[in-house]
């Protein structure tokens, strides 16, 4: 894995790095594959990202939407991490339905949507059993707590190493999540983090000592290349 950190001066910038950066891993995976498969972080840090994407031009029918986590609840609920992509950025551009897809949570039962999507994974990029899919850009945010997609501190999807996909627990709330295993897999992780109030968390994960079990976003150590892009409120330290 190549680790690397760039602290931004202000939001702005670290938003204008996540496109450069982003549109750059989008263009490289094309170039070499012919495709692109990019998962999308939910939370607020992101959506100045997906508005910029909307304005770019890249070619979209080579480009497959997937999603890192997902809140239990409808599609057009206002938690959703669906809605709130295809809000900033996807209704506002032509990409074929089929290139995108969200996590299901249409079954009432979180661990049947899991499998749900985990067998659309599987059968979208012909997965010999046993083995993890490596997707080409994975975006990721962290919480205060160091948590990343719905692996939260001290639950038990963080112990989850045989799936692609399983049920994240916060506070209680189900929520669908890659399990380490498949996002470590990745050819990129581009954790995209900004605020004051996630430094100490950061602190944590940058350290040597710290435990994936209270941090979870300490646990990412993809084969690929691993980016942090921070602003300086929330960088400002390392
Ligand atoms: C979610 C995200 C989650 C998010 C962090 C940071 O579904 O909420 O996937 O992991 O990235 O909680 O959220 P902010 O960007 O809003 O600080």
């Amino acid at each position: 894995m190549k680790k690397l950190i760039e602290v931004l001066p202000n939001k702005t910038a670290l938003i204008e790095r996540s496109l450069s950066l982003t549109v750059e891993k989008i263009t490289d995976s094309i170039q070499n594959k012919g495709r692109c498969s990019i998962v999308l972080s939910g939370g607020s840090t992101p959506k100045p990202l997906y508005e910029s994407l909307a304005t770019q031009s890249l070619p979209w029918e080579k480009i497959h939407i997937f999603w890192g986590d997902e809140r239990y609840v409808s599609h057009d609920h206002t938690d959703s991490n669906q809605r709130m992509a295809r809000q900033a950025w996807l209704n506002q551009i032509s990409i074929p339905a089929k290139n995108i897809h969200p996590m299901p949570t249409g079954s009432s039962d979180p661990t049947i949507d899991a499998q749900i999507y985990e067998a659309e994974l599987k059968e979208f990029f012909q997965v010999v059993p046993g083995e993890f899919p490596a997707l080409d850009v994975v975006l990721l945010g962290m919480g205060d707590d160091g948590h990343t997609a719905s692996l939260f501190p001290q639950t038990k999807a963080l112990d989850v190493r045989d799936r692609l996909i399983t049920v994240g627990n916060k506070d209680g709330q189900p929520r669908l999540t890659f399990t380490i295993p498949l996002i470590n897999q990745a050819h990129c992780v581009i954790f995209i983090v900004a605020g004051e109030n996630k430094r100490p968390a950061l602190a944590q994960i940058m350290s040597t000592e710290a435990n994936g079990k209270t941090y979870p976003s300490r646990f990412i150590d993809p084969q690929g290349e691993l980016w942090w892009l921070l602003d300086q409120a929330a960088g400002a330290e390392l």
